[in-house]
């Protein structure tokens, strides 16, 4: 990873990978968060506020977190937003969440009853 550099979470989630890179960031470089649930944007958003975070222990100073762009999108439209060359790095961590996994409401849990919706962005798109 380069310090300053511009990478992609494609998968952002809760925010867990997505801090461990702007640690290693820095101010001078920028983080782009993708995730087509905005729930966990909204978790994530939280979780890498710099504000909240400042005075935790490992934590860099205020001025040394990076730019953290976080957007409600599919990984699928990467190539249509951001052309090549325009990120140093990009992570996915493709899968689901605990946090859709533990509300049954989401349909993607097999241990509690619940609809079978399964989506992503329950804004949009067909059940399952
Ligand atoms: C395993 S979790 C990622 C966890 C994350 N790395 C972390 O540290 O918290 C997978 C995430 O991918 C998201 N996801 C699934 N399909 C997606 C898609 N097509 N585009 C963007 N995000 C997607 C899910 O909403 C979920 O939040």
């Amino acid at each position: 990873m380069r310090r300053g550099g511009t990478y992609i979470d494609a998968t952002v989630g809760l925010g867990g990978h997505s801090y461990e890179i702007a640690k290693r960031l820095g101010a001078p470089g920028h983080l782009i968060g993708l995730d087509k649930d905005p729930a966990a944007l909204a978790v994530a958003r939280t979780n890498l506020a710099r504000e909240r975070l400042m005075g935790s222990a490992g934590v860099p100073p205020a001025a040394d977190w990076p730019e953290i762009t976080l957007m409600q999108c599919s990984f699928a439209e990467v190539g249509k937003r951001f052309g090549s060359g325009f990120a140093d790095g990009l992570l996915a961590d493709i899968g689901v969440s605990s946090l859709q996994l533990d509300d049954a409401a989401r349909g993607f849990s097999f241990q509690a009853d619940g609809p079978l919706d399964m989506r992503m962005d329950p804004r949009g798109e067909r059940t399952a």
